[in-house]
């Protein structure tokens, strides 16, 4: 087991939706779905054997990122990290009476036009039902905040940023350290959605100076259905789930030791793999692969998002005349996402790519294809020739179905 292909699947080139889940890690979390089946907080031998194991979950969850390990909330996917921190951190702050003008002002949250739709609805949640106001940045060609924007943004009732590290489509990455200058210097609150990045390159929470950081699983070869949130010492939020006090009483429920676990084992692979160059290898990879379909669809190829300032493993690309799901329905071989979506039997282009300026009728031929641990050249060539074969020739109608992750 490979953890990629071990039998006729086609080859995977969509691990920004999610990756496989590391052999090893699923050997780590094994004993904790059998014979170790203690509530953590139970107070006998069979409980303290789970409470080890979810403390050394948090040891290296938190080493990943250069956390402590009080630091870090385990959660049940990113989407709830995410909220967690967005609603968290704006509810904790009304509770304090800390919208800075006696509390008769609305209280104001800062976001991005190509935020992860867990982001853009929790804010849009603390809009309808607590009177929050949203600022939703824009972002430019490369898809890029600009750090002067937040900053001319803030107002005194701002209590949180809210802003990716790494886009999922196109895998531009946000100048997070720049804002946090910024929030840091205006005492605002800075959340950043690190799902995409954490494992595919150095995250480092002080190094980026955020008070909050969601990681998550299921992009970094753990289970689907775990995650964590980065909450800096001292950061107040409002739990998202009253009860049993669990997880610093942000998050009641018994822990999910095994996946807890999971994604301890998966932060100790992620560490490794990055001391022994996992950027630079992924990064080879994906560029092989775009240079690949330039030469075999010379002028047709052109990249979604920034240059440089990228995810290692992402190559999002237009290609002239070839409507994506189209393409995508006619290479079997190849898994990966379009940068559209077919809604009730109609192509939708990705808000994402619109919000960069892209046109509509060409963000329809946006192709995403990521690239992950198991990834080999061969791969990467044999997907290249396969797309380039599909996109030379007219093609059939879409399937439904698009970009997910
Ligand atoms: C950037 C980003 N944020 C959040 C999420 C949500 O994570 P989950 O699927 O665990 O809810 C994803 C994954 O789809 C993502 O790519």
């Amino acid at each position: 087991m490979t953890g990629s292909r071990s039998d006729d699947r086609p080859i995977y080139l969509d691990h920004n939706a999610t990756t496989p889940v590391d052999p090893r890690v699923f050997k780590a979390m094994a004993p904790y779905l059998t014979s170790e089946w203690g509530n953590p907080s139970s107070n006998h031998a069979y409980g303290l054997r789970a409470r080890a194991a979810l403390d050394d979950a948090r040891v290296r969850v938190a080493a990943l990122i250069g956390a402590r390990p009080s630091e870090i909330v385990f959660t049940g996917s990113g989407s709830e990290a995410d909220a967690l921190a967005i609603r968290g951190a704006v509810l904790a702050a009304r509770a304090a009476g800390a919208a800075r003008t006696a509390g008769a002002a609305r209280q104001h949250v800062i976001t991005q036009a190509t935020e992860h739709p867990a982001v853009l609805a929790a804010c849009r949640e603390l809009e309808a039902l607590h009177g929050v106001v949203v600022t939703v940045l824009p972002v430019d060609g490369a898809g890029r905040v600009d750090p002067d924007a937040v900053a001319a943004s803030i107002t005194p009732e701002t209590v949180l940023v809210t802003i990716m590290h790494a886009n999922n489509e196109t895998g531009t990455i946000q100048p997070i350290r720049e804002i946090s200058a910024i929030t840091r210097a205006h005492a605002v609150l800075l959340h950043t959605d690190a799902a995409q990045s954490v494992g595919k390159v150095t995250v480092d929470v002080h190094d980026l100076g955020v008070d909050l950081l969601t990681v998550v699983g299921h992009k970094m070869c753990a289970p689907k259905g775990v995650a964590a949130l980065f909450v800096r010492d001292g950061v107040a939020l409002h739990p998202l789930i009253g009860g049993g006090g669990q997880e610093h009483g942000l998050r009641a429920g018994t822990e999910n030791v095994a996946y807890a676990v999971g994604l301890g084992r998966a932060a100790d692979l992620a560490a490794h793999a990055l001391a022994d160059g996992e950027t630079a290898r992924l990064t080879a990879l994906r560029d092989h692969l775009e240079e690949r379909l330039h030469e075999l669809l010379p002028g047709r190829v052109h990249l979604n998002g920034h240059r440089t300032e990228r995810l290692p493993n992402t190559l999002n690309v237009r290609i002239d005349g070839a409507p994506a799901l189209a393409l995508l329905a006619g290479v079997a071989s190849v898994a990966a996402s379009a940068g559209s979506a077919c809604h009730s039997g109609e192509d939708r282009p990705s808000p994402v790519l619109t919000a960069m300026g892209i046109p509509e009728r060409e963000a329809l031929t946006a192709l995403r294809l990521s690239v992950g641990r198991w990834t080999t050249t061969a791969e990467v060539e044999q997907a290249a020739e396969d797309i380039a074969r599909a996109a030379r020739f007219p093609l059939p109608p879409p399937r439904g179905g698009g970009n997910v992750g």
